[in-house]
């Protein structure tokens, strides 16, 4: 397994992976390939893929506020599970936000999610509890 840089070529692979999990996405906002394909040429290093002979297997959109470095959409098909696909995705997220000068790692995850949240104390990240995620949106696409 390989983790990879994704360009936009990537996109289709992309969109099947969150289909196919059932993650949900912004196809006419900010998940559609043009809005994809701004966000790769501002931080093209903030898209990595896993890459199982040559199928993408996973995948994790990277963002920073240039304090903290965020871990998004990590997603991992159904029959790579449990292979370390995910542990190696956030670690090679980890290393590009260093890369960035960034040193917090932050991730949002539903309270639902066992399995992420179990994932994530793995790799050793400390739970939050006392803090509650407010957002405001101009439309439901962004
Ligand atoms: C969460 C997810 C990304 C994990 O991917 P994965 O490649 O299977 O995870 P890993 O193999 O790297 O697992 C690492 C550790 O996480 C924990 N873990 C992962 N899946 C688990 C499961 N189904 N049940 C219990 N623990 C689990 C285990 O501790 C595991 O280590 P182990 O296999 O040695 O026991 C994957 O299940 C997924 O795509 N889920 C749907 C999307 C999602 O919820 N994404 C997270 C958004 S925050």
């Amino acid at each position: 397994m390989e983790i990879r840089r994704l360009a936009i070529n990537n996109y289709g692979e992309m969109v099947r992976l969150w289909i196919k999990t059932k993650l949900p996405f912004k196809p006419e906002g900010r998940d559609s390939r043009e809005a994809i394909a701004t966000q790769m040429k501002a931080n093209p290093e903030f898209f990595l893929g896993a890459l199982e002979d040559n199928r993408l297997v996973g995948s994790v959109i990277i963002s920073s506020d240039s304090r903290k470095g965020w871990i998004n959409r990590l997603v991992v098909d159904p029959g790579f599970r449990r292979r370390g696909v995910a542990k190696a995705l956030i670690a090679g997220s980890e290393k590009v936000l260093r890369r960035h000068g960034i040193r917090i790692f932050c991730v949002l995850i539903e309270d639902y999610n066992t399995v992420s949240k179990k994932l994530f104390k793995e790799c050793n990240y400390v739970e939050g509890r006392d803090v509650i995620y407010f957002s405001k949106r101009d439309s439901n696409e962004v």
